[in-house]
């Protein structure tokens, strides 16, 4: 009997949604890696390793606010589904009774043993390189080793292997540069707007080869650098992308830049670039970081934090979770007569064993059309042809006047991103806002593909030419889709919607 009254109780609870109605599962992503608990910001040592891809990331074990930074883990072998495991590195106590966090960094794989950490001839040891951060005293860079897969790890003896003994200096990075068969740092001074390159034959000492930095978007601090070498689409070439984390075009947000040009294994030479070349047109994507060691077949791919330090630890997703990281995305570059600009897509495997839960082809609109699918957590691509229309807009999450507005506007070629009406937005005076860019069509066309995962949006357009990464918290979860146009009809070339 009571058994019967639980079940039946439990089965009540499910259809009425309860367990749904908490706000952390509520929002909750569903290919997008979130911590089971407590808070997450930057990914740090991504790294694939024997089928694994590794996502190490800034996390406080003990609550859900930034604070005792440690190094969390979780590894996925499809990178849609990650699996967490125990956390990595951990903050800890210095015999003069201060503490060392770990900051962000990388991790490598020293197949060649080069800093002699691990047995003759073992080729998977993985060394992590993160800035080593003594609050209010000092920041520098270490050292930590693991013999089996980043499951455990080691503090070097000797730490720390780069110390300028400055507050600020930190987030390292680090490639193998086979001509000089040594290793590479870059590695960022904040405040004063620069990235410096070291180089290393062991890990463990460093000599400065150059700086670069005092241009491009410096209204904030420079945070977590990369150097990558990234392939030319549709030729042989490829050019290095200094990608740095700093301010937004948009006063006072936080945003990524890069900027394309040469590495000699010394110096970084920018080609001239008129404008500053921003990563991601949101406000919600952050300390992005590339892979190391990825098999040859692959192109570049980076994770980036979703999220805005001006309001990451206000996010209303609950008391359990806070923040999560963008799907992985494929770089190229695009040689274009402006230079060269990067080119980002989510990778491959998303689709892999993706269902289509709804396709459309050459579709009219006039005025408005509600799809006949709703959801909240798919992957919708769509090819849409202005014709005569003036304004085209596309409502994602939609419930009643609830909403998440893309918007083309023809005469300007300016595509926006409007989270103004989307649900909860008053939790931070900053998170209500649209963001505007410039869009020209292709053949009279525009191509979207947007990955909406309960509360992330991702928005890739024309291909990967810009994306658009941010928040979104609806209120009510009909998860309607709706076309709009004004002042005349467009068409809806091919429209597809992937579920998960
Ligand atoms: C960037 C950052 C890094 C630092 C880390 C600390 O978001 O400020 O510069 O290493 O977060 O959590």
């Amino acid at each position: 009997m009571k058994k019967t009254l639980i079940i039946g109780a439990f089965v009540l609870k499910s259809i009425l949604g309860i367990a749904q109605s908490q706000p952390h599962e509520v929002y909750r992503p569903v290919y997008h890696y979130t911590p089971p608990k407590n808070w997450v910001n930057d990914p740090n040592g991504l790294v694939y390793l024997d089928g694994e891809y590794h996502l190490f990331y800034q996390y406080n074990p003990f609550g859900n606010k930034w604070g005792h930074m440690s190094w969390g883990h979780a590894v996925s072998h499809d990178l849609k589904n990650w699996q967490t495991l125990p956390l990595a590195l951990p903050e800890f106590d210095n015999p003069d009774g201060t503490k060392t966090m770990i900051f962000s960094g990388c991790a490598v794989v020293d197949s060649l043993n080069t800093s002699g950490f691990f047995e003759k001839g073992f080729k998977k040891g993985m060394v992590a390189i993160f800035t080593s951060h003594i609050e209010g005293k000092a920041q520098h860079q270490s050292l930590a080793y693991s013999a089996d897969k980043g499951r455990t790890w080691k503090f070097y003896d000797k730490n720390p292997v780069l110390d300028l003994g400055m507050k600020d200096f930190r987030d390292p990075n680090v490639i193998w540069y086979p001509d000089k068969k040594a290793w590479i740092m870059t590695v960022v001074k904040p405040l004063e707007h620069t990235a410096q390159f070291y180089e290393s034959k062991d890990l463990k000492k460093w000599a400065l080869l150059s700086e670069f930095g005092k241009q491009g978007d410096m209204t904030k601090i420079w945070e977590c650098p990369s150097l990558t070498k990234v392939p030319v689409e549709g030729s042989k070439e490829s050019k290095w992308v200094l990608m740095i984390s700093s301010g937004h075009r948009q006063k006072n947000y936080l945003a990524m830049q890069y900027f394309v040009g040469d590495f000699d294994g010394k110096t970084f030479t920018p080609q001239k670039q008129k404008d500053i070349l921003y990563v991601d047109e949101g406000k919600d994507f952050y300390a992005a970081i590339p892979f190391y060691n990825l098999p040859k077949s692959h192109k570049p791919m980076m994770i980036g934090w979703v999220n805005d330090w001006e309001y990451a630890g206000d996010i209303p997703t609950g008391d359990v979770w806070r923040g999560a990281f963008s799907v992985a995305r494929e770089m190229s570059l695009k040689k274009t007569s402006e230079g060269f600009r990067l080119i980002q897509q989510p990778v491959k495997q998303l689709k892999n064993n993706q269902k289509e839960v709804f396709s459309i082809q050459n579709k009219t609109i006039t005025d408005s059309y509600i799809l006949p699918f709703k959801g909240e957590v798919f992957d919708l691509t769509v090819e849409l042809q202005v014709v005569q229309a003036k304004i085209l807009a596309l409502n994602v999450l939609e419930s009643g006047s609830e909403a998440t507005t893309l918007r083309y506007d023809v005469a300007t070629q300016e595509l926006s991103l409007d989270r103004t009406r989307s649900g909860q937005v008053d939790f931070h005076p900053r998170f209500s806002s649209i963001e505007r860019i410039k869009v020209p069509l292709k053949d009279g066309k525009l191509k979207l593909r947007i990955l909406v995962d309960k509360s992330i949006l991702e928005v890739f357009v024309q291909d990967g030419e810009q994306v658009l990464t941010e928040w979104v918290f609806p209120t009510k979860h009909e998860g309607g889709i709706r076309f709009t146009t004004q002042g005349g009809m467009a068409q809806i070339k091919h429209l597809v919607i992937g579920g998960f």
